[in-house]
């Protein structure tokens, strides 16, 4: 049974990536800010991705496990790191406060910085048989250039080109590294937006409806195959621009 890494598994994307991941027979481990107030079905560690240490003692914890399942018939070790977390801040920039430009550039940069290097570790030693998977996540907010989206769209457009580095830096290893790029989704994450805002954003897409968490699972899904191993270092836009 190969072992799946989700961060921002807590809520949204990463919760539904989480729990489709277990139902397909991955064993899965979540990584995330606060615990949901419903059990998820999956074993959750609070932490935050910006806490360098904390993100370390969470692959620490499953290199452990990873040591006795491969006494345990059937499991595999770490296989793939899929990361959701993520915040966002839709704002112009002059009435962006500067504490939340910082914010969101070390959640959803640093923090994926520091969940690939410390996964990649535990990837690397576990890939000795078939390689390994890391899955981020940019938004068509990058390509698009959108407007009140500034800091949120360099974050993301920071993943993208890091996500692209870190693939030749794997590829030797038979680790893949691909961006999971969506338009608007109906989570948590959308809360600052009208639904006029959205639907703007939404008829930009090549696909003009908003996508589905199921939309994303399928595509996180297929990534993380084993025969997904000659695509990487790609940048997949769900809705197209
Ligand atoms: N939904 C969309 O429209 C959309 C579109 C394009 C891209 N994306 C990207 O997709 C990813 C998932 O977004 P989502 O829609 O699932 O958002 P969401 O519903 O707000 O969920 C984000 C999850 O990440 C966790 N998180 C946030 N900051 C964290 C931190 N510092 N450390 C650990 N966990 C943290 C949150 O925990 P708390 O609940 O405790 O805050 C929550 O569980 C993000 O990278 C986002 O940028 C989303």
């Amino acid at each position: 049974m190969k072992l799946i890494a989700v961060t921002g598994a807590g809520a949204g994307l990463g919760r539904h990536i989480a729990q489709r991941a277990l139902e397909q027979g991955y064993e899965v481990a979540g990584f995330s800010r606060s615990k949901p107030g419903k059990d998820p079905g999956f074993p959750l560690t609070v932490g935050d991705v910006t806490d360098h240490a904390a993100v370390a003692a969470f692959f620490a914890s499953l290199r452990k496990k990873g040591a006795s399942c491969q006494k345990e018939s059937g499991k595999e070790g770490l296989w793939g790191i899929v990361n959701a977390a993520g915040i966002a801040s839709m704002n112009l920039l002059p009435a962006t406060p500067p504490a939340t430009m910082a914010d969101v550039l070390k959640v959803n940069l640093l923090g994926v910085m520091h969940c690939c290097a410390e996964g990649a570790k535990l990837l690397l030693r576990d890939s000795g048989r078939k390689g390994g998977r890391v899955v981020n996540f940019s938004s068509i907010a990058a390509p698009l250039a959108l407007a009140g989206e500034s800091v949120y769209a360099a974050s993301k457009a920071g993943v993208e080109t890091f996500t692209r580095c870190l693939a030749r830096e794997l590829a030797p290893f038979n680790i893949t590294a691909n961006v999971v790029a969506p338009g608007p989704i109906a989570t948590g994450i959308l809360r600052g937006l009208s639904q006029e805002q959205i639907d703007a954003v939404v008829q930009r897409q090549v696909v003009r409806r908003m996508a589905e968490p199921e939309d994303v699972w399928n595509l996180v899904r297929f990534l993380l195959d084993e025969r997904s191993s000659m695509i990487s270092g790609e940048i997949i836009h769900l809705g197209g621009v």
